[in-house]
């Protein structure tokens, strides 16, 4: 399984092709962009499903992409084609997508400047021994994102969300590796994991298995454009 990653850093600057990138958009997606109360999650949630359907055309030739979110929220393609599976992720600053045949990915970008609440991301996401791992790290709020990326793109492949028992999930060393999953889940072993720091931002991809090959793209917001 091949898994390809398309990534877009977004500034304010790329409003200017936000008009254009929404004629590309189904109704229900341009809904959803007109209430957005701040333009940046506009501009970022526009240049992620912008990038979503870029992808898919170069993925399986261009077509009006039509998607169903399941009752976790999880949005898959209507109607299926070639057991394209993907996850996408929208962020100050970044957007990414993910995207494989025959298997499900998950993707999450998080800006380095948010300022994870340890107390709240302890009692919501992180096992014991995640926590006591932290002393163990220089950059401690740098893990912190880390840690949460990492979970956010497993909690997306799987489909759950956040309704996966996050502190069930044991993610140690750096690289990061899955040291336990809940029950039900499989073996820890078999899921891969990537994270990556990209100097403004953390990345991870998750899937069920590894992928024999990851293909990165960085696109920009006007190579979006027709
Ligand atoms: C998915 C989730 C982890 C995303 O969080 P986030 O970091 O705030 O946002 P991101 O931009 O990284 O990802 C959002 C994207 O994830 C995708 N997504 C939403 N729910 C998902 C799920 N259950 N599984 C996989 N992907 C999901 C969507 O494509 C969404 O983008 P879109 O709304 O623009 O289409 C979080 O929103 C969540 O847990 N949602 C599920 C909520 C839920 O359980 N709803 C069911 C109620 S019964």
């Amino acid at each position: 399984m091949k898994l390809g990653l398309f990534l877009t850093a977004v500034s304010a600057d790329d409003d200017r092709y936000v008009a254009g990138l929404l004629d590309r958009l189904d109704d229900a997606e341009r809904t959803r962009a007109a209430h957005f109360a701040f333009d940046r999650d506009r501009r970022t949630y526009v240049v992620a499903h912008a990038l979503l359907r870029h992808a898919l055309d170069l993925q399986a030739g261009a077509r009006p992409w039509r998607f169903v979110a399941d009752a976790y929220g999880k949005p898959h393609l209507d109607p299926p084609c070639d057991d394209i599976r993907f996850s996408l992720s929208h962020t100050n600053g970044m957007v990414a997508v993910a995207l494989a045949q025959g298997q499900d990915v998950g993707v999450d970008v998080e800006a380095a400047g948010r300022d994870p609440d340890e107390a709240a991301l302890a009692s919501l996401a992180l096992a014991p021994e995640e926590v006591a791992d932290l002393d163990g790290f220089a950059d401690r709020r740098g893990r912190l994102l880390q840690l949460w990326v990492a979970k956010e793109a497993l909690a997306k492949a799987i489909g759950e969300g956040l309704s996966l028992p996050l502190q069930q999930v044991v993610l140690r060393g750096n690289p990061l590796r899955v040291e336990a999953m809940p029950d039900g889940y499989g073996a820890a072993s078999t899921w891969w994991l990537r994270t990556e720091w990209l100097g403004t931002h953390w990345l991870a991809l998750a899937a069920g298995c590894a992928p024999s090959d990851v293909e990165w793209a960085e696109l920009s917001v006007a190579d979006l454009v027709g």
